[in-house]
């Protein structure tokens, strides 16, 4: 299985749910690859934030080798599943969808904490503070690796 994270930016909460969940599957040893990119392309390039590099750190996970990256459609073929951080997000991936099997790959990471429910990961830097947004996003990858156990 091939997981993307996306959020707008590609430098404070999809590099994190990406180091998050490659940390657990390679805990779990499940053949999965995980990968992130933003809807934005802004910051082409760069290392994530580095308040999400010192959360991530503080709990043992390294998401300094990650360079941001904008979402290509491409992806849709690269990837099994698409997780995106908020509505926003998820509207911009679902325009760039080309077929129904390329929509279907397209959830809300927290609708694996919250099902149905469309939650938002906020922007950690303005709302939900980096501690917040790394511990929503912990539970949500521990429940994708859950569900992939069932
Ligand atoms: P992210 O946060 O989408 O969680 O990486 C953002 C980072 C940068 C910008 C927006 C969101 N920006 O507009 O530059």
């Amino acid at each position: 299985m091939k997981i993307l994270m996306v959020c707008l930016g590609n430098i404070c909460r999809s590099p994190l749910a990406h180091g998050i969940l490659e940390s657990k599957v390679a805990v779990a040893n499940l053949p999965w690859t995980v990968d992130s990119a933003g809807t934005s392309g802004f910051h082409n390039g760069e290392a994530p934030h580095r308040e999400s590099i010192s959360v991530a750190k503080a709990n043992n996970v390294d998401i300094t080798k990650q360079v941001s990256r904008l979402f290509v459609q491409q992806d849709f073929d690269d990837f099994d599943l698409i997780l995106t951080m908020d509505t926003s997000n998820y509207r911009d991936i679902m325009r760039l969808a080309r077929n129904e099997e390329d929509k279907n790959k397209v959830k809300m990471i927290l609708n694996y904490v919250y099902p149905g429910q469309n939650r938002g990961v906020p922007d950690p830097y303005y709302e939900g503070g980096f501690d917040g947004v790394f511990n929503m996003l912990n539970e949500a990858c521990d429940k994708i690796i859950e569900r992939q156990k069932d």
